[in-house]
């Protein structure tokens, strides 16, 4: 792994073990994008990237009359010169002119990796483990300077770009678009996939073939939003799940996002992902610098499995932080569709005891016990306990639960204000409002602006003392609804367009105060389910509540979906009651207890309504995820087969070691006179014998062994056992 630069040929490469990366600098100054994809051993490829003058492509150097912009690979391209294909970035100078010419000026290579003012981003622990490349160019008229930052790590195939604009010119200029990254590939020959959807449906696998001209997602919404995450991945048509070229981007924000991938006329794609362009526009001062986020690229020739492994891995060990980082994660239980609002001290108390019965180890209270809040409709802000529920307030609510033997966790959604709360009688101009408009509500609630520096410090402070006072083990983190009126009366005219990217800044400044004072919480992050769930976030608080969707069939895409990025250890998923209240569907006890042990395990229903036989089914589940968390939430991941391509989902697990795996398999519809399946299992050691710990006279009797071989497990297959009914699902066990 490393970064090389030929001083000669001017040629940067950036290489690790499976992946080259390569750029250079040309005669007349310009960056050029030469390679990304598997390890070259000779970078010097210039020659499949000549470019010559086009009908219609400006001749944009003196030097040359056949050089044009327009049909150069660009690393990092700008607009109003010559390139008429999308723009890394957009600077409006004072004069009103927005075309600039960047050329390179210097550059320097060093050990480690710099983190991001004020920005969520991949870290290194040791300088070992990756080395970074600044990349300085300049915009000779004006003075702008545009510093390319990059990234590879030494154990992760992944390589981090970002960028740093400068101003030093003499006067104030606007950037009206920085994106974080831009890509030129030399082919379109890809499908584009994505992972969009909606509240309760997030995070589903859409792929399309790339057609010329542009194709996009975005999110406008003031946060990455459940429509579409900030992800894509450009996969070679024949890429399957095990083989062929797939390329990732993944934005470390949470906010407005834009993700494009433009075709153009020779059928060379650029790609460019960054903060949404719409209604943005920053203000940069002279000699100030704006920075923006991180966006990860990956390439695998291993399929999109092999994609999603190394994202995996670098998101849980190099993107999550904190104690929690290496811990296994508590078995919850959360009352929110067990009571919803309806609550008091008793009966709150009364499932933490059947929790506890059961093996449970943390106990999560969820919305209504603050202020006055007996429906979504009021007291969003004043972060003190009602004593109409809780008598004894947090801490007396507390101490019970503890002397039961369970943590207590708390949820709380503090960036929202609702009208009708003391806090909006004290502040009524702290939420984002445009004067005179009317307040747009959603979920009955306003949002606060977090751009204003002491709105964030209300926060910090009060959350403080709930956090403290109470001893809490867990904080769940909601945000439920998107950002309107996007405007802030703490700034003037020519800064409005900073204000949702502002907001983004100082939720970050928030939660890096309140997670590093208190390092002992662990925090989850949710906004109405997985509506931010997003590399961002996870920097932040290590876990999120993947869906307000607690159907297991539904999970089944959810969590396929969201495991394409990350891992099963970040994805929270309950077993709630049937029918289930999302979708009023019937499944068996067992499949949602197996569809939930495939991520970070908890409850979500009144237990005590649980019957006795349903009890023991659950104490012997969480009996076993005791026995095999380590290896769900810290082991390899692999999608077998897809629901969105079959009726049967099946997913696996497999320990460092490979001497532990876990087989999860799940059938939608029960199928008449149906086929054989044959499942071939992935990560195994072949040459290793492996046991099937559930092995009984069930197997005996349907024709299966104990022992089996790696390899057969993996070449020869394993017969899915027969699931009679709909929604039935199995989760076995091997031991090698
Ligand atoms: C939305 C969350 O996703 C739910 O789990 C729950 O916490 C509610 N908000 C509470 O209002």
């Amino acid at each position: 792994m490393g970064i090389h630069f030929d001083e000669k040929k001017r040629l940067f490469h950036l290489y690790s073990n499976t992946t080259s990366y390569i750029l250079k600098t040309t005669d007349d100054g310009d960056l050029i994008h030469l390679f990304w994809g598997e390890k070259l051993r000779d970078p010097d490829i210039e020659y499949t990237r000549r470019s010559s003058l086009r009908a219609f492509s400006p001749s944009t150097h003196e030097s040359n009359v056949d050089l044009s912009y327009d049909t150069m690979p660009m690393e990092y391209p700008f607009s109003g010169t010559g390139d008429f294909r999308n723009s890394g970035f957009v600077i409006r100078y004072e004069n009103g002119a927005t075309a600039t010419e960047l050329k390179y000026k210097r550059h320097s290579i060093s050990k480690g990796k710099a983190a991001l003012k004020g920005l969520p981003a991949t870290y290194t622990e040791s300088v070992e483990e990756a080395e970074s490349l600044l990349i300085e160019m300049e915009d000779h008229l004006t003075g702008i300077v545009v510093e390319l930052q990059y990234a590879i790590f030494n154990k992760a195939d992944a390589i981090c770009r970002s960028v740093r604009l400068m101003n030093h010119s003499q006067q104030p200029v606007f950037i009206e678009s920085a994106m974080s990254c831009s890509l030129d590939f030399p082919d379109s020959g890809f499908d584009m996939l994505q992972l969009s959807g909606s509240w309760t449906r997030e995070r589903h696998v859409h792929k399309r073939r790339l057609q010329p001209g542009s194709q996009s997602i975005e999110s406008k919404r003031g946060v990455s939003s459940h429509m579409q995450n900030p992800f894509i991945a450009l996969m070679r048509p024949d890429a399957t799940e095990f083989q062929g070229d797939c390329y990732g981007i993944s934005l470390v924000y949470s906010g407005n996002f834009k993700a494009e991938a433009e075709v153009e006329q020779f059928g060379t794609t650029r790609v460019t992902m960054g903060i949404n362009t719409f209604n943005f526009s920053w203000k940069l001062n002279p000699e100030e610098s704006f920075q923006t986020p991180e966006a990860v690229l990956v390439f695998s020739s291993k399929g999109l499995n092999g994609l999603s492994s190394v994202y995996h891995q670098l998101y849980r060990e190099r993107l999550c932080r904190g104690k929690f980082r290496d811990k296994t994660r508590p078995v919850l239980v959360n009352n929110w569709e067990a009571t919803y609002f309806d609550f008091d001290e008793t009966k709150l108390l009364d499932i933490a005891k059947v929790a506890r019965d059961l093996g449970i180890e943390l106990f999560v209270l969820d919305d209504g016990w603050f202020g006055k809040r007996d429906e979504d409709n009021s007291s969003l802000g004043d972060w003190f306990e009602d004593r109409r529920k809780l008598p004894e307030g947090l801490a007396g609510l507390g101490k019970k639960i503890r002397d039961l033997g369970l943590d207590l966790g708390l949820w709380v959604e503090p960036e929202m204000i609702s009208k009708n709360s003391e806090l909006y009688k004290e502040h009524p101009d702290w939420c984002l409002h445009i004067p005179e408009r009317r307040k747009t509500e959603s979920r009955n609630q306003l949002v606060l602006d977090l751009s204003r520096a002491e709105v964030c410090d209300f926060l910090i402070e009060t959350l403080s003392k709930v956090f403290s006072s109470t001893n809490l083990s867990y904080v769940k983190w909601d945000m439920n609804r998107n950002l309107t009126e996007v405007f802030s009366v703490a700034y003037p005219a020519d800064q409005q367009g900073e204000i949702a990217h502002r907001y983004v800044l100082g939720l970050y400044r928030v939660l890096e105060t309140l997670v590093s004072n208190f390092p002992n919480i662990l925090f989850e992050s949710c906004s109405g389910g997985g509506g931010r769930f997003d590399p961002g976030m996870l920097y932040y608080m290590p876990q999120t509540w993947a869906s307000d969707d607690t159907d297991a069939i539904e999970r089944l895409k959810i969590q396929h979906g969201t495991s394409i990025v990350y891992p099963p250890i970040t994805m929270g998923s309950h077993v709630s009651a049937v029918p289930n209240h999302q979708v009023h569907r019937t499944t068996p006890l067992l499949t949602r207890l197996h569809t939930s042990m495939c991520g970070n395990f908890g409850f979500e229903l009144d237990l005590e309504q649980l019957e006795a036989r349903e009890k023991e089914l659950v104490i012997q589940h969480i009996e076993i995820y005791k026995d095999i968390r380590a290896l769900i939430q810290f082991g390899d991941f692999y999608r077998l087969s897809s629901p969105f391509e079959d009726n049967l989902t099946a997913w696996m697990f497999v320990n460092k070691e490979q001497s532990e795996a876990a087989l999860f398999y799940c059938q939608v519809l029960a199928q008449p006179h149906a086929p054989q399946q044959i499942i071939r299992l992935q990560g195994l050691n072949g040459n290793k014998d492996y046991k099937l710990l559930n092995y009984d006279s069930f197997f005996e009797a349907m024709g299966y062994k104990e022992i089996y071989g790696g390899d057969a497990l993996m070449k020869a297959g394993f017969r899915i056992t027969p699931l009679m009914g709909d929604f039935q699902s199995a989760l076995l066990r091997f031991k090698g």
